[in-house]
C-alpha cells in the first residue's frame, strides 16, 4: 500500500483520525525523518480530539515530541540514519508534529539523540521530562537541595508526575506523590515515592496560611491545588506550576509570599536551543529515570483514540508512547 500512516485533525473543534497520507502532504522543512516513537501528551490529547483550538493548521499531524533517524536531509549537518529528537517549536500544532510515520522538519528543530537516552527512552521523555528538566534546574537554582524537607508532585501518576516522581527519588528528595488514583499507590512507590496522598480524601482548607508541609512542589494539575500548596508550603518553600490539567484558573491570597516568602516558579519548555541541549544532557544521565519500564506505556497508532480519551478523563496513568514500527 502506498503513503504512510498518520493521526490528523482536519478542521477547528473537531477530532483528529488516522488516514493514510503521501509524501506530498509533509510539512515544510529540510530533514525528513523516519519516526520511531512519539510521546502522548496531555496538550496532545487536547489537540487531538478538538478542545482548546491549539491546531493553528489544517490537516495537522498531532504530537509534540517525536524521536526517530534521518531519512534524509537537505542541510549538511544531518545525515541519512542519524538518529534524532524533536520537540516543541510548535509541533502538534503550527507544524506537524509526531503521530505519523514519516515527518519533515526544519534542519534548526532537530537536536541529535542524546548520548545515554534510546531512540523509546528520549521519546517517553519528551516535553514532559523536559518540564521537569525545566522545573528542576529552576527550582535548584533557587536553591532546593535533597535535604531540604519534602516535595510534593502532584498530578503524580500522569506522564510528567511519574517522571518527577522517578528523577526526584533518584536525586534522594523525599516525594510525596498527590494522585486522584488511590488504587495506582504501589505503582507509585515503585516509582520512588516516600509517601502517597489520596486526592479525595484531602481537606484543602480555607486559612490563608496552612500548617507548612512543603519544601517544594512540582504541579501538573493547578486550580485550587496550586491554590492549596501555595497555602500549605513552608518558609522559603518553592513551587513550580508546570501544568493545568486540572484548569487554569486559581484563587489566591499574597500572604504565602510576604509572610513566609514562598516563591511560585512558571515552568515553560520553549527556552532557547543551548538550554535544550543542557538539560537534554542532564536527563540521560545524573537526571536520567532508572524506572522507564515501569511508567512508559507502548501503544501504536491504531490505540491512540482511546488512550487520549483516558488522558481528557484523567483515568490515565504513566507516559504513552506511540511506537510507530507498530500495526
Ligand atoms: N509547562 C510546560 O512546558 C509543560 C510541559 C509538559 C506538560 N505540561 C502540562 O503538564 C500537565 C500534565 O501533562 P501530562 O502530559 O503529564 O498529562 P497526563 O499524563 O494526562 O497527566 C495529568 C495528570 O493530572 C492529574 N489530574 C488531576 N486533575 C485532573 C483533571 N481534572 N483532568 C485530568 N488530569 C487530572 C491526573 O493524575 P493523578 O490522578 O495522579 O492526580 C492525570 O494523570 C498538563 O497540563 C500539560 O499541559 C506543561
Amino acid at each position: 500500500m502506498s503513503g504512510f500512516r498518520a493521526y490528523r485533525v482536519h478542521e477547528a473543534g473537531s477530532r483528529g483520525r488516522l488516514e493514510r497520507i503521501s509524501r506530498a502532504d509533509l510539512d515544510h522543512g529540510n530533514v525528513v525523518v523516519r519516526i520511531a516513537y512519539a510521546g502522548l501528551n496531555y496538550k496532545d490529547a487536547l489537540t487531538a480530539t478538538g478542545r482548546e483550538r491549539m491546531a493553528r493548521k489544517f490537516p495537522l499531524v498531532c504530537g509534540t515530541d517525536l524521536s526517530g533517524a534521518v531519512e534524509s536531509s537537505e542541510d549538511p549537518r544531518w545525515h541519512p540514519g542519524d538518529e534524532v529528537l524533536i520537540h516543541s517549536f510548535g509541533l502538534g500544532a503550527e507544524h506537524d508534529g509526531g503521530f505519523a510515520e514519516l515527518g519533515r522538519f526544519p534542519a534548526d528543530w532537530t537536536f541529535p539523540l542524546p548520548a545515554g537516552l534510546s531512540l523509546l527512552e528520549a521519546a517517553a521523555l519528551g516535553v514532559a521530562g523536559h518540564s521537569v528538566g525545566v522545573a528542576l534546574e529552576l527550582l535548584e537554582k533557587n536553591g532546593l537541595r535533597p535535604g531540604d524537607g519534602k516535595v510534593l508532585v502532584n498530578g503524580a501518576t500522569g506522564g510528567v508526575g511519574s517522571i518527577a516522581i522517578d528523577v526526584l527519588s533518584r536525586l534522594g528528595y523525599h516525594v510525596v506523590a498527590l494522585t486522584g488514583k488511590a488504587d495506582r499507590a504501589g505503582y507509585l512507590r515503585e516509582l520512588g515515592a516516600a509517601e502517597v496522598l489520596d486526592r479525595a480524601s484531602m481537606e484543602l482548607g480555607a486559612r490563608p496560611l496552612e500548617e507548612q508541609l512543603w519544601a517544594a512542589a512540582f504541579d501538573s494539575v493547578g486550580s485550587a491545588q496550586l491554590e492549596w500548596l501555595l497555602r500549605t508550603a513552608r518558609r522559603d518553600g518553592l513551587i513550580a506550576s508546570i501544568g493545568n490539567a486540572g484548569g487554569n484558573e486559581f484563587a489566591g491570597n499574597v500572604l504565602p509570599f510576604i509572610l513566609r516568602g514562598v516563591r511560585l516558579i512558571g515552568v515553560n519548555v520553549n527556552n532557547p536551543v543551548a538550554m535544550k541541549l543542557r538539560l537534554w544532557q542532564r536527563l540521560a544521565s545524573d537526571w536520567k529515570p532508572r524506572h522507564f519500564e515501569r511508567f512508559v506505556r507502548r501503544i501504536g497508532l491504531d490505540e491512540l483514540p482511546q488512550a487520549v480519551d483516558a488522558l481528557i478523563a484523567g483515568t490515565s496513568w504513566g507516559r504513552h508512547v506511540v511506537d510507530l514500527g507498530r500495526g
